[in-house]
């Protein structure tokens, strides 16, 4: 099947990302899983920038690590093994944008998910540490166990960010059958805090 100019869930947050990310910034992809974010980041920010990377799984870290490794954007990557609920402790400066792409590693033990517990903590964290215009992106599975309920509460922390502070939206697959994935981007829109 062809698809049409947005792609697939994912591919609707690199086009967000892609227009505000510069050379030399810093960015963070919360579940680098097999790499494919961290790379599309790394390749972003170029040899001056930074992506920070976490992963819970050593099997993700080694596939992130070889696909950057291939593409010669090691240098710009730091790889963490710890869960993105920690990520206040490791990043240094203000990221221009944060990808949370959701849910299990494609190809490996899919009982290991994220859960709103940790992602709403990584992403109140993420938000405050956030560059003014900065964004975060997240892509959803609600069609496996745990990833609806991981979204309404994720859903329900962002419908009370102040309008004037943050801008939230919504975008998915309406048409597509099988509980397609879910994006939602954030935009913070000012220096202002919480
Ligand atoms: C859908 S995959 C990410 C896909 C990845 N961005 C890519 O491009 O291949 C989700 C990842 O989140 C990781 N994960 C689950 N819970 C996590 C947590 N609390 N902190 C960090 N990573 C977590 C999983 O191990 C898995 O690798």
């Amino acid at each position: 099947m062809r698809s049409g100019m947005f792609g697939n869930a994912v591919s609707i947050s690199h086009q967000v990302i892609a227009r505000v990310v510069q050379p030399g910034d810093t960015v963070v992809d919360a579940t680098c899983g097999r790499g494919k974010d961290t790379l599309f980041l790394a390749q972003l920010v170029g040899s001056r920038g930074r992506v920070y990377a976490f992963d819970i799984q050593d099997e993700a870290l080694k596939s992130t690590r070889e696909l950057l490794n291939k593409n010669k954007c090691l240098n710009q990557a730091v790889l963490i093994n710890a869960n993105h609920s920690q990520m206040a402790s490791y990043v240094e400066g203000h990221p221009s944008a944060c990808m949370f792409n959701l849910g299990y590693l494609p190809g490996g033990d899919h009982s290991l998910i994220t859960n709103s517990k940790d992602t709403l903590r990584a992403l109140s964290d993420c938000i405050t540490l956030l560059a003014p215009q900065g964004i975060v992106s997240l892509v959803f599975y609600p069609g496996h166990p745990g990833g609806q309920e991981e979204m309404e509460s994720i859903e329900k922390f962002l419908s009370g960010l102040p309008q004037q502070l943050f801008e939230v939206i919504r975008a998915s697959f309406l048409n597509q059958i099988n509980c397609p994935p879910q994006i939602i981007c954030i935009e913070k829109l000012g220096g202002g805090q919480l």
